[in-house]
């Protein structure tokens, strides 16, 4: 095989593409790659047998199907053999086993699993390949647990940095979020097993979410809160989708006739089962009619109370539901089934496996590409332990385990390297660690509280620092030659169920930073958190800093490697860091949270869409994130000057290396359109590429955009369009560093 075949055949695998000997060798691009990436459609084949299993199932079977019968299964109808479906959350790794009728845990020795990277890690490693590493390796989990439907991704955007389930979802980015989980659903239903994609849709802050009715316009709503779920839907080919628990336009979204028929199935053809989310159903009739398949949630007060339980058999019995409308939702779940092998063909359905070293090493690979390098002005990094001899590891997060927490997305894990594990095995035996914790942390309800229920305001915390871990760490940091100081957050006070109140940095870590600052000037600041923080005072007086994530068993061992150098950083933030909240749109616009209605007044504008346009500087703007190394972006052109509506377009930019290692880009196409008939936000993100490029090196980098991503959905006409003219796409590594640009005009 020749260089360049092999290259090729490579790079269709990985985004590591590195052609020593020919220097403009093409890169095959992530997002060319990533539109290879297709779901196998549901299969039609076995709607004969469904019709006649339906048939022979008492009206009070098919309502079994219908409705929760144990915390995360249906009910099954043994004499028909049909299964019981087997759900499991989540987003992080597959939940340990729960007892049947409560949340409480199993206890069993047989469900340790792998605690994969938080979405914001994934997202920020802005890796196709690696989101269908996650969803093929964590559907493998799911598979050898015994489940039938993985109830992730979770991929809401990120509407307001305050947002509970930030570290858990992806991005403030339509373009970044539906690039990452086409791969990861067709990663995980490659294991026969159905993704639920989550939460459908529009479901961005947990304040009020159980009755909050979110109000937006049409544009918005298309261009950037269903992307994502279009093409899981469409592409992917989900198997399933969750009902979020919110209102769209004054209904519940388990019971949005607009959502889940309209869009859903009429305009995306879902063949697939709406799930609830847990107790987000609050009909009968309605809810069912309007597209919800199966209801789900708490044994409270018990499962025959559902909605779709003992209610829907008296509402079927006394007129007011069809059968007809039951056989329609039970078939559904048989057809999922059958899809996933569970029923039909099931020997040749995938066994899976679970823990693996194997498995370990997919988080890893994640991680290791998502930690994001904010500053390093003094290159303190990485670690140079030829000259260091001492170095001083303080902050709870140097020791701190995140796999636990936020409901549905804690993991139960046997593995969770933390940072000062790995630093002891990875530094050599001439350097002396300090250690000391810093800080201590603290964030629980102060009364019992319902699922649901908690708000930030209810919870018990600590404001100050104890004065004798400050000296205990001044003089840690005093005695070495250089500080490591883990700081950042916890998955208690950011979670699922509240929002955060501001975005100040908990524990009064902010003073501890100060403090171990001015103690010794060689401070390197490592945050470990979610979402975006108050970082300023840190930013100004430091020099360096990093962001790692929740990031998973081998999250320690990543984040050391990067320290170390042993791996050259190529995370890139998934969102902008504001210098302040009140900058971000949903706060500039003073449409957080609402009470009954919150109403998105920013429209199209989210995120850096909103910086860019009103001329917001962030402290650190999307898409950032430095590299051991230095990139020069040259000579971007477009394979043509002229495009049709039906053409991609080609742009290829040469990326050098002009630093002394080997290291990850990711150049990032942005798309701006001067003269147009609708707003359009300075700048769109319509294209990315990761590659490797050896030190001094240089590639050439291809970027395929259609000319059908350039549209806006125009409201008048209920579609997309595509307008004529000029399109400058602005080629950089940040949304701010813009350092080529190319012109196209579409006739
Ligand atoms: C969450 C879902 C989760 C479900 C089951 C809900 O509170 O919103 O994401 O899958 O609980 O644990």
């Amino acid at each position: 095989m020749n260089n360049k075949i092999l290259c090729l055949s490579a790079a269709l695998i990985l985004t590591v593409v590195s052609c020593k000997d020919d220097k403009t060798a093409d890169v095959t691009a992530s997002t060319e790659t990533v539109n290879t990436y297709t779901g196998t459609p549901m299969s039609d084949e076995y709607d004969a047998k469904i019709d006649s299993i339906v048939g022979q199932m008492t009206l009070e079977e098919k309502i079994g199907l219908l409705h929760g019968y144990s915390m995360f299964t249906n009910e099954g109808v043994e004499r028909l053999g049909v299964p019981e479906v087997h759900m499991a959350d989540g987003p992080l790794g597959i939940r340990e086993e729960l007892q049947r009728m409560s949340w409480a845990p199993l206890g069993l020795d047989n469900d340790f699993a792998t605690y994969y990277p938080a979405g914001a890690g994934l997202s920020a490693a802005w890796s196709p390949e690696l989101a269908h590493t996650f969803g093929r390796s964590i559907g493998e989990e799911a598979r050898a647990r015994g489940k039938d439907v993985l109830l992730a991704p979770a991929f809401n955007i990120i509407r307001t940095p305050l947002g509970g389930r930030t570290y858990e979802y992806m991005t403030e980015d339509p373009f970044l979020n539906k690039t990452l989980i086409v791969p990861y659903v067709v990663g995980v239903q490659e294991n026969n097993v159905a993704a639920c994609i989550k939460h459908y849709a529009a479901n961005n802050q947990e304040t009020n979410r159980g009755t909050v009715d979110v109000l937006m316009d049409e544009r918005t709503l298309r261009e950037i809160y269903l992307p994502a779920f279009h093409d899981a839907v469409v592409k992917a080919n989900a198997y399933s989708v969750m009902g979020a628990y919110n209102k769209f336009r004054g209904d519940y979204l388990c019971e949005n006739r607009y959502m889940l028929q309209n869009i859903l199935r009429d305009e995306w053809g879902f063949k697939g089962v709406v799930i609830s989310d847990w107790d987000a159903v609050h009909t009968t009739k309605k809810a069912l009619e309007a597209g919800t398949d199966l209801e789900m949630g708490t044994n409270a007060p018990s499962f025959s109370e559902f909605w779709f339980a003992n209610p829907l058999l008296k509402a079927v019995k006394e007129g007011t539901v069809s059968e007809a409308e039951v056989d329609k939702h039970a078939k559904r779940i048989l057809k999922l089934l059958f899809n996933v092998k569970a029923m039909g063909n099931t020997d040749s359905r995938a066994k899976g496996s679970l823990a693996t070293e194997a498995h370990y090493k997919d988080a890893y690979n994640i991680a290791a590409e998502s930690v994001v390098l904010l500053k390093n002005n003094e290159n303190l990094l990485p670690l140079n332990t030829k000259e260091v001899k001492s170095i001083a590891v303080i902050g709870a997060n140097a020791t701190a385990k995140h796999s636990q927490g936020g409901f549905g997305a804690g993991v139960k894990t046997k593995r969770e390297v933390t940072p000062l594990e790995a630093l002891k095995a990875k530094l050599p035996q001439s350097v002396t660690i300090n250690y000391a914790e810093g800080y201590k942390t603290l964030f629980k309800p102060k009364k019992e509280m319902k699922f649901g229920e908690v708000t930030q305001e209810a919870k018990e915390t600590i404001t100050d620092l104890d004065p004798a871990m400050v000296t205990e760490a001044v003089e840690a940091a005093k005695k070495s030659d250089v500080v490591v100081l883990f700081v950042g957050a916890n998955r208690d006070y950011e979670t699922e169920a509240s929002d955060r109140i501001d975005l100040s940095l908990p524990f009064g870590q902010e003073k501890l930073i100060a403090a171990v600052k001015a103690a010794n000037p060689k401070t390197i600041v490592v945050f470990v958190a979610g979402a975006p923080y108050d970082i300023n005072s840190v930013e100004k007086e430091n020099s360096t800093i990093v962001w790692s994530w929740y990031n998973g068993s081998e999250g320690g061992n990543a984040l050391a490697d990067i320290l170390l150098g042993t791996v050259n950083p190529s995370g890139k933030l998934p969102w902008t860091m504001p210098k302040q909240l009140a900058d971000s749109p949903a706060h500039a616009t003073n449409s957080f949270p609402g009470t009954e209605s919150v109403t998105y007044k920013e429209g199209i504008l989210i995120g850096y869409r909103w910086f860019d346009t009103k001329n917001v500087e962030p402290l650190y703007p999307f898409g950032y994130g430095l590299s051991y190394s230095t990139f020069k972006l040259e000579n971007a052109k477009a394979d043509k000057k002229s495009y049709k509506e039906d053409d991609t377009i080609t742009v290829t930019v040469d990326v050098k290396n002009t630093g002394k290692q080997d290291g990850k880009e990711v150049v990032q196409l942005y798309v701006s359109k001067a003269e147009s008939a609708v707003e359009r936000a300075a700048k769109e993100l319509k294209g990315f590429n990761k590659v490797m490029i050896k030190a001094g090196n240089t590639e050439k980098v291809n970027i395929k955009v259609p000319v059908k991503e350039l549209a806006y959905y125009d409201e008048n006409s209920k579609g997309w369009v595509v307008e004529k003219g000029n399109y400058t796409f602005k080629l950089g590594n940040s949304s701010k560093n813009i350092t080529q640009e190319v012109t196209v005009n579409v006739e």
